[in-house]
């Protein structure tokens, strides 16, 4: 695979429409933290205002970007074609419905809109989920270890919709669910999108970098690592185990993180584009991300040291991920523009180049906001400090804002 598009890739007005909802999702995301986040960050865990800002981000921006780029990188990384391209359009409102009501739901606390907006988004994931196993299931041989990853990543997501569903039932008929918050959190945010994102970047590192020669790196060994390792740490959550035995969990998941870490690097390393693009910058700006979240996590669990639950969740959501798909965007959405505008055109043609499509000098200035903004946010609600807290909301909507003004420019080519 040496693109970002075959035969097999949908249409690219799919992935496109996912992807521009999601950077709307972030900007509005953005704009509550900057309006309300010390608020937010000093209400107790669980509290519906907070939930809002949360699904904003998780549901509007981080698994509206995610499901638009499986759509478009799974029959391409795989080999096969989507099992039915009118289910995944049919999947877009549904899921945008979902989003929009259980954040206003959660926001108004009026739990017949959240009980609407959960019974939409929990659909359209579980759909999503059996349509991207089925594609799966179907995958190239060569393809093995990609097609795992993204088995095991989806499997996840079945459990954050179930349990999520449960959570919101349990507001409704006021059954006991304190347990299953951070059951949820972690099935989310390392089961699903963690081990998929994990997957996507031991494939589209080399391919950017052009640093081949690597294989797999150690994927192989670091998928079943986290799989199951995450699995044990659910557990370990839901049965309340001790701290010590907690710390043991825990160490199977970061071990596995190590050597992705590792790997991302050597692939940088041995580049042959000597040049970094903002997208493979904010790729290395997510490794370390990954890193901090795993070890602040870790000493979490081990009960050695708590930041507090608000700024581990920041680290690996606006972190982590908020760095590694704001640089995926920079790669993905210039190519499908350019593949739906100019790929029948070029050769015969003068027809722009990637990089000409948008202000690259701009990019590298918003890819800093993106890179301090989750250090800078965490930070805030560890201490508690109000003017950090919107110094890191202000970072994110500088990063995402210069993204979407270049999103703008290459809709414009
Ligand atoms: C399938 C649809 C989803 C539903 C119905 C749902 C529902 C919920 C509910 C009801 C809670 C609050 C639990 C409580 O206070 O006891 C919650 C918390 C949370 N959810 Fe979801 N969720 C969904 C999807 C997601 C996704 C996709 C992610 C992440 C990628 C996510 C991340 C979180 C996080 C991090 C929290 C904890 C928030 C905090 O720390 O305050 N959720 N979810």
């Amino acid at each position: 695979m040496n693109s970002l598009a075959t035969r097999h890739a949908p249409d690219v007005a799919l992935p496109l429409a996912h992807f521009l909802t999601g950077v709307a999702a972030a900007l509005l995301g953005g704009l509550a933290l900057l309006a309300w986040a010390p608020r937010l960050l000093a209400q107790p865990v669980g509290a519906f205002p907070t939930l809002a800002v949360t699904h904003l981000f998780t549901l509007g921006w981080l698994a509206m970007t995610i499901v638009g780029a499986t759509y478009q990188m799974v029959p391409v990384v795989l080999e096969v074609q989507l099992r039915s391209e009118r289910l995944a359009r049919a999947g877009y409102p549904v899921l945008l419905a979902g989003a929009a009501l259980m954040v206003a739901g959660f926001w108004t606390a009026r739990v017949a809109l959240l009980i609407a907006g959960g019974a939409c988004a929990v659909a359209a994931l579980v759909v999503y989920a059996g349509h991207i196993i089925a594609t799966a299931l179907g995958a190239h041989p060569r393809a093995r270890v990609a097609q795992r990853f993204i088995l095991a990543a989806t499997a996840y997501l079945v459990l954050v919709g179930v349990l999520g569903g449960l959570l919101i039932a349990a507001f409704r008929w006021n059954l006991v669910h304190a347990d299953l918050l951070p059951v949820h959190a972690v099935t989310a945010l390392l089961g699903w999108a963690t081990i998929l994102a994990m997957g996507a970047a031991y494939r589209l590192t080399p391919m950017f970098a052009l640093s081949h020669g690597h294989g797999d790196g150690a994927a192989a060994l670091v998928l079943p690592l986290v799989a199951v390792g995450t699995l044990v740490v659910l557990l370990g959550l839901l049965l309340g185990w001790p701290r010590a035995v907690m710390a043991v969990a825990g160490l199977p998941p970061c071990a596995a993180i190590a050597v992705f870490v590792r790997d991302q690097w050597a692939f940088l390393r041995t580049r042959r584009r000597p040049h970094l693009d903002t997208g493979l910058r904010l790729t290395m700006a997510a490794t370390l991300y990954l890193a901090a979240t795993a070890a602040v996590a870790w000493l979490g669990l081990a009960g050695l040291w708590r930041p507090g639950h608000g700024a581990v969740v920041i680290l690996g959501l606006l972190g982590w991920l908020g760095c590694l798909v704001a640089g995926q965007t920079y790669k993905i959405v210039p190519f499908l523009v350019w593949y739906r505008r100019y790929a029948a055109r070029a050769g015969r043609e003068k027809v722009p180049l990637l990089r000409e499509m948008y202000d690259e000098r701009l990019a590298a200035l918003g890819m800093w906001g993106l890179a301090a903004a989750g250090l800078v946010l965490a930070a805030g609600a560890a201490a508690g400090t109000p003017w950090l807290q919107r110094l890191g909301a202000v970072c994110w909507l500088v990063g995402y804002g210069v993204l979407a003004w270049n999103l703008g420019q290459v809709l414009r080519a």
